[in-house]
């Protein structure tokens, strides 16, 4: 009876230990993952290539800037220069400018001179606008994806979220890609010249807002 009693009094001596383990080491990792969120807003950068476009970027910047959202405009050369009023309004309301050649052209199949004029020129259109020349660029077709191959004095930018938006042309679809594949820190790709990627835009800044998403421009993301 006896030793019956002790093997009880142990089993439940073991039992109390484990619960007040297990115990305290969830109430630890319930604290640590609500204390973060609380310091750190996550972020996604919108970036647009290929405009602007007469008609549908400045339907864009009217509803980014209803929403209170800047965003990132990988602009081609030629296309800013017939379109100045609009890489101006894009300046003047806070987006970021970058660099996406005159032509877009694939600069690593062209010679060294030729590439380094695609994007010269560019940059000269974008600071004859707005006085300030472009830092960040994102070459056409996503190629010369390292600093070797594209020794620019610029910073390359590339994306982690392909909406396939050029593709697709079905905003609602836009908007699943993102939804689906969208995570902290992440740079979204669209390009502002088609009707489908602007209302698929707005669409996602709604929907990741209220999700608590922030959105920052390129240099912020990449900043921290
Ligand atoms: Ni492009």
């Amino acid at each position: 009876m006896e030793r019956k009693a002790i093997l009880v009094l142990g089993l439940m001596i073991i039992f109390a230990g484990g619960f007040l383990f297990l115990y305290y080491r969830q109430k630890d990792n319930a604290n640590l993952p609500a204390a973060a969120e609380v310091d750190e807003k996550k972020q996604v950068a919108l970036t647009f290539d290929d405009g602007p476009h007469a008609i549908y970027t400045p339907q864009l910047l009217k509803g980014l800037k209803e929403r209170g959202v800047k965003a990132t405009f990988f602009v081609i050369g030629e296309n800013a220069e017939q379109n100045p009023e609009i890489i101006a309004q894009m300046y003047e309301e806070g987006h970021l400018i970058g660099n996406h050649t005159m032509h877009h052209v694939a600069i690593n199949q062209m010679s060294w001179e030729e590439a380094e004029k695609e994007v010269g020129e560019a940059n000269d259109v974008i600071a004859s606008i707005t006085g300030e020349r472009p830092e960040y660029i994102r070459p056409p077709y996503g190629e010369c994806n390292d600093k070797k191959s594209c020794p620019f004095d610029m910073i390359l930018v590339f994306w982690n979220v392909d909406t396939l938006d050029w593709k697709v042309l079905d905003s609602g679809r836009v908007v699943e890609n993102v939804i689906k594949n969208v995570e902290d820190g992440d740079i979204i790709l669209l390009h502002d010249i088609y009707e489908t990627s602007v209302e698929a835009a707005l669409i996602i800044v709604d929907r990741l807002q209220a999700m608590g998403y922030e959105f920052v421009t390129v240099d912020e993301l990449l900043m921290e």
